[in-house]
């Protein structure tokens, strides 16, 4: 039995964990949910987006599935994503982005898994005004968060069978900083012989992910090139709707999420797509081995996919999130 926290969240949340749920119970996935609060109206109740007891839920369980969490702007209230990460030290974010069968895109050959330092660079939150009319905002890069990003990107490669590792930095102008990140992946590099090891530049980066997707394999990078890049790269095979990703952290804990938001204009609707949810939840399998129903489930996933009869708004067809989710179950029989 496997205890694992579940933060259905705001907006299309419950309606996407609701589908997980389904369909782990159909795939007799033994999972006892420890349900948790977390997100905008906890934030009226609490006076914090994350009250401790999710915090401790986590840290007990090891393993989360958390929905999306709305964040207005400029209310002063703390992201509860961010809050989440630091709080539980989840410094690795790892986004894998492959093409899905049925999903017609640009590309038919992507298949990257990007690994982003979750914890410091330009996200440490430190900006002050210098004098009236100059804000400075630092960015913090340190050897501990790169070499433990660094071993971390590696690992997987060797894990996941993975070929080659990119480094993407900007230490042509960022010599000091971007310098330390790659001083750290070289070091890194010297103890994966097997694994071949480059250095791209970011903004060549960018190019060649909209020209040559093929040509990466792992990529690992900052804080920063890491948010953009890995949107840029959802887009590259359908978009946020079917794009899930891992955050991990220091002794072993996990926390699976679907990268899209809370939808507000379409919540409450049975329009959401689940898909996101549900490849993040099998990602979620992998990490506690239970590698068998995440194929079963990711295979009907891709099946419902192709066979494009039950496909939600977002992906040019008319289903509701309930007929989609029950194609999934039906493929699973
Ligand atoms: P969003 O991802 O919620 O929505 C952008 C557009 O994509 C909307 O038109 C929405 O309807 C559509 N969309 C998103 N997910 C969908 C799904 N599963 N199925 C069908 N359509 C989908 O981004 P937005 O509007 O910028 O943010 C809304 C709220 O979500 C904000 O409060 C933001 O802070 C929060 N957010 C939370 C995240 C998280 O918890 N990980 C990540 C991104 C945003």
């Amino acid at each position: 039995m496997h205890k694992i926290t579940l933060i259905p969240g705001d907006g299309i949340g419950p309606e996407v964990s609701n589908a997980v749920v389904q369909i782990m119970e159909h795939a007799n996935v033994d999972i006892d949910w420890e349900r948790m609060e977390a997100g905008a109206e906890v934030m009226q109740k609490h006076g914090t987006p994350v009250p401790d007891q999710v915090i401790n839920s986590i840290s007990r369980n090891r393993v989360a599935l958390k929905g999306p969490i709305t964040t207005p702007i400029g209310s002063g209230f703390a992201s509860a994503n961010v809050t989440l990460r630091k709080r539980l030290s989840l410094y690795a974010n790892v986004r894998p982005v492959k093409n899905i069968p049925g999903i017609k895109t640009r590309f038919d050959n992507v298949d990257i898994v990007i690994l982003r330092e979750n914890s410091e660079d330009l996200y440490s939150g430190l900006e002050h005004v210098v004098i009236p009319g100059v804000v400075e905002s630092l960015k913090i890069i340190t050897e501990v968060a790169c070499m433990r990003i660094g071993k971390f990107a590696f690992e997987i490669a060797r894990e996941w069978h993975r070929n080659k590792v990119t480094a993407v930095h900007k230490a042509n102008i960022m010599k000091m900083a971007d310098g330390l990140f790659l001083e750290c992946m070289r070091k890194c590099a010297r103890d994966y012989p097997e694994i071949e090891y480059e250095e791209l530049i970011v903004d060549n980066t960018c190019m060649q992910l909209v020209t040559r997707p093929e040509r990466f394999d792992v990529m690992v990078m900052e804080n920063l090139y890491g948010d953009i890049i890995s949107d840029l790269c959802s887009g590259l095979v359908g978009g946020l709707g079917v794009t899930p990703s891992g955050n991990y952290g220091a002794g072993g804990t996990a926390m699976f999420e679907a990268v899209h938001g809370s939808a507000p204009d379409i919540a409450g609707k049975n329009l959401a797509n689940p898909i996101a949810m549900i490849l993040s939840a099998v990602l979620m399998l992998r990490h506690i081995h239970e590698t068998e129903k995440a194929d079963m489930i990711e295979k009907a996933v891709h099946a419902v996919l192709e066979e494009g009869k039950f496909l939600t708004r977002d992906l040019g067809g008319v289903a509701t999130t309930t007929e989609i989710t029950n194609a999934i179950i039906d493929k699973m029989d």
